[in-house]
């Protein structure tokens, strides 16, 4: 492919548009609005000159990658793009709007392809005439930073197209998996007990968020504990996203929002960039050290844990993705230090399934109800690898 056009320079477009100049292809990178795109390039002249001055970069090769980049007002503009990525805001309508514009314009063997996080593809999809050359890319942020990337067909999406898009992504350096075209795709569904578990272990009053981020990256490797993440990404966002799938879900408990995130979208703390989330940031932040308790740390551990490879295991059961997607997506997407059904296999698909059931005979909650495919592989002696 030699031309992309991303729509929507936002914090992703602008990213996505970074990644295809440095990998060669002349870039159409298209907003509504002149301010975002004077933004983008402003972010794109720093950021390449950065790589240049850190050795990343040749000399040179940041104004050679700036001049692949058109920064365009008009949507007609983009008609000879042989892949379209759009990154707009994340509401269905603005977006099928753009999607039924670059099916007019659009070449007939143009790929169209949507970033969208929470939107289903198919979505998208039927709002154009070509369904068949529809797909979901999405990247994680910041795209020119992060590994992964999901590609996601929708039932209507051509095996061509597919193969197509991911060698694409695949020739870009990036570590592409393929997810089924359902609420989170892997990584935003898998991960919901990251927060999820965390902020119930909290509200149950068994640890502190220090605590708890202490247990998570001290004892379990994560690289970042679930208070400070979220707190990182905002909890509006964050918030958002769990009542997104919940509801996306038809209301299955394990996905239910909690209140104490949401009490602090309400109060307005939304982390580090309103200054205040579980923690508090700025000038002389007040925060509580963690508890350093090796037991304590290591029942919340395990408990976070046996949440997230239950969800793993489930999405594996429902074939949301193949057991190595799953965990490239996990350890490429949101740096887990070890994929989810690896880390299953060594506790053993009858340990897991004795945790589950140990919490949900205490709690006779839905959300503690044991992936089937577990206690099957608990019965057959079976391993994930
Ligand atoms: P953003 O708000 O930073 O950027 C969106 C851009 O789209 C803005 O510059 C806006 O002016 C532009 N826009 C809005 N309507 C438009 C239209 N009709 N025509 C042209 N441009 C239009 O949003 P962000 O964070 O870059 O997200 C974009 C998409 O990527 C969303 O679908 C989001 O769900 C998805 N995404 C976001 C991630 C994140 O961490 N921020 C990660 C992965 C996907």
């Amino acid at each position: 492919m030699q031309s992309i056009a991303i729509i929507g320079a936002g914090a992703m477009g602008a990213g996505i548009a970074q990644v295809a100049a440095q990998n060669g292809h002349s870039v159409f990178l298209h907003d509504q609005y002149p301010d975002a795109l004077e933004k983008a390039e402003k972010h794109h002249r720093k950021i390449l000159a950065r790589l240049v001055e850190k050795g990343r970069l040749e000399k040179g090769e940041d104004q050679k990658i700036l001049q692949r980049i058109a920064y365009v007002g008009e949507l007609t503009e983009l008609s000879e793009a042989d892949l379209f990525i759009e990154a707009v805001v994340e509401n269905l309508e603005v977006k099928t709007a753009i999607f039924q514009q670059l099916d007019q314009l659009a070449s007939p063997e143009a790929i169209l392809a949507s970033n969208t996080s929470s939107l289903s593809i198919a979505s998208i999809a039927g709002a154009t005439q070509r369904p068949e050359r529809v797909v979901g890319i999405h990247f994680f942020n910041p795209a020119p930073l992060m590994p992964l990337v999901e590609v996601i067909p929708s039932i209507a999406t051509s095996e061509a197209t597919l193969a197509q898009a991911r060698q694409q992504i695949d020739d870009w350096g990036k570590v592409t998996v393929v997810a089924q075209d359902t609420p989170g795709f892997i990584v935003n569904r898998v991960a919901r007990p990251f927060y999820g578990e965390a902020v119930r272990l909290y509200e149950e009053g068994v640890a502190s968020p220090a605590t708890i981020d202490w247990a998570i990256t001290e004892l379990g490797g994560f690289r970042m504990g679930p208070f400070t993440l979220m707190d990182f990404i905002g909890h509006d966002v964050n918030y958002t996203v769990s009542e997104t799938v919940f509801k996306a879900f038809y209301y299955d408990p394990r996905y239910r929002p909690n209140f104490t995130q949401k009490r602090l979208v309400e109060a307005g703390w939304l982390g580090r960039k309103s200054g205040k989330g579980f923690y508090q940031y700025g000038e002389n932040p007040q925060n509580p050290e963690p508890q350093k308790d090796q037991a304590l740390g290591q029942t919340i551990l395990e408990r976070i844990v046996i949440m997230l490879i239950n969800e793993a295991a489930d999405a594996r059961f429902l074939n949301i993705a193949s057991t190595e997607d799953i965990d490239r997506a996990m350890t490429k997407g949101v740096n887990y230090p070890k994929g989810l059904l690896a880390w299953a296999d060594e506790w053993g698909a009858e340990e897991c399934v004795r945790r589950m059931d140990a919490l949900q005979a205490e709690y006779g909650e839905d959300r503690y109800r044991c992936s089937p495919l577990l206690r099957r592989m608990a019965r057959q002696g079976a391993t994930f690898y």
